[in-house]
């Protein structure tokens, strides 16, 4: 599990400001769930037999004797909580969460055991329009943080469960025929979850799955209307789409559209945002049917992607000349702070010579040094040094030195 440390946190604040105003441009609501549930919740909602339940989980028993799991992901806690609160009853709820999640994966540059998920969800709709929605909402946000050009939306239809369980037994069908080129995880899959075979990742599988029916053969009427409405919408928003025929999802609960941002900027952990629509979740998991659809986002790929972030240094370090300075520098820095809640001022503490303090203010990243020293505690003045720019030096007011930082 890895750290997050003071230097990467201005990426980090500028994606989830990015966040916040996009879903707020959308008018979704923020939900929070706890970060552990029961066992019992994500291997119904995932699936028993998904890479996620088999051997990713950190489970525990509690001092109960239950059975927990820090939450792999959060679309199971959220829909956990939509039915007990009777969110769902009768209500279209269009929801986003911001929160950690855990898998015990092998960690690698874009995988970690402990990562950040961004997600939406929307519930009581059954689309296609808020398919699209989605991800119009999510090309929005990569064009919000200018990283629109490093990705691609890939798409596909898992068709409805009815279509999907006739493309299930020809791929039984298929892989049985391949069945001695299938390798041990491929061959245990092949009756408890054959889908899970095309996302295999072992090189030896890559001619056979090539070669794997493909589900959009398979869709029925409904589901193929459904999916070609979805693709409809993006084409009439000038939304690019790559349909790959070879994609299915890690989670058993998707239904119809699914989709994944990809980059090739990331190595092997391309997949930057993922999602779909999942309409029987709510009713599997004790809820009255309900159609569900949304996506989540991994923070970690996407502050990745960055490449020009906003600095989130403080406007201006005070450095402090002289022991009446010293005394009075903390109500100097308060009487800035008083007269805008955007100004950000740092104040030096602990004595030391002024060039130590300079030192401090340069790495502080501060663009101003505001000096304060005798002179200045007389004539109320701070001296108002650029530390970055080519602003000429200046004795100055406090309310003369707000629109300089601001
Ligand atoms: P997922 O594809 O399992 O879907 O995860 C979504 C995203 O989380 C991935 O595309 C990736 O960016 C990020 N992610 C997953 N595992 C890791 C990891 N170990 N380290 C770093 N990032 C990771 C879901 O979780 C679904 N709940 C999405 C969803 C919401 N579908 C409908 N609603």
């Amino acid at each position: 599990m890895n750290d997050i440390l003071p230097d990467e946190m201005a990426a980090w604040q500028f994606l989830e400001q990015a966040i916040r105003q996009v879903v707020a441009s959308y008018g979704y609501q923020e939900i929070r769930t706890p970060e552990v549930e029961k066992t019992a919740l994500f291997s119904r909602a995932i699936g028993d037999v998904t890479d996620i339940v088999e051997k990713e989980m950190y489970t525990f028993d509690d001092r109960n004797g239950d059975s927990l799991s820090l939450r792999p992901e959060g679309t199971a806690g959220f829909v956990r909580a939509g039915i007990e609160h009777g969110l769902f009853y009768n209500q279209v709820q269009r929801l986003w969460y911001l929160g950690s999640m855990f898998r015990h994966e092998r960690p690698q540059k874009g995988r970690y055991r402990r990562f950040f998920q961004f997600g939406a969800e929307v519930v009581g709709l059954p689309g296609p329009d808020v398919d699209a929605e989605l991800i119009l909402m999510s090309a929005r946000l990569w064009q919000t943080l200018g990283i629109q050009d490093k990705l691609t939306l890939q798409i596909n239809s898992l068709g409805s469960l009815e279509s999907r369980a006739v493309y299930r037994e020809k791929l039984v069908q298929y892989f049985t025929a391949h069945r001695s080129k299938l390798d041990a995880d491929s061959e245990r899959r092949l009756q408890s979850n054959p889908l899970r075979i095309l996302d295999s990742k072992h090189p030896d599988m890559q001619p056979i799955i090539k070669g794997a029916p493909h589900l959009g053969d398979y869709l029925d009427a409904e589901s193929r209307a459904h999916f070609d409405a979805l693709l409809a919408r993006l084409e009439a928003a000038g939304l690019a789409y790559e349909i790959n025929p070879h994609l299915v999802r890690g989670l058993d609960y998707y239904v119809h559209g699914i989709y994944e941002w990809v980059t090739d900027a990331l190595g092997a952990q391309g997949t930057v945002c993922a999602g779909g629509r999942y309409d029987g979740l709510i009713g599997q998991l004790g809820g009255r049917e309900t159609p569900a659809t949304g996506f989540a986002m991994g923070l970690e790929r996407a502050v990745a992607l960055l490449s020009d972030v906003p600095s989130n240094a403080p406007h201006a370090y005070m450095v402090l000349i002289g022991e009446a300075a010293e005394q009075a520098g903390l109500l100097w820095a308060e009487k800035l702070r008083d007269r805008s809640p955007d100004i950000s001022v740092l104040c030096h503490g602990g004595g030391g010579s002024v060039k130590s303090q300079f030192k401090r203010a340069d790495k502080s990243g501060a663009r101003f040094a505001l000096v304060l020293d005798d002179e200045g505690l007389a004539s109320e003045t701070l001296l108002c040094k650029d530390l970055r720019g080519e602003q000429a030096e200046q004795r100055l007011k406090i309310d003369e030195l707000v629109s300089i930082l601001l």
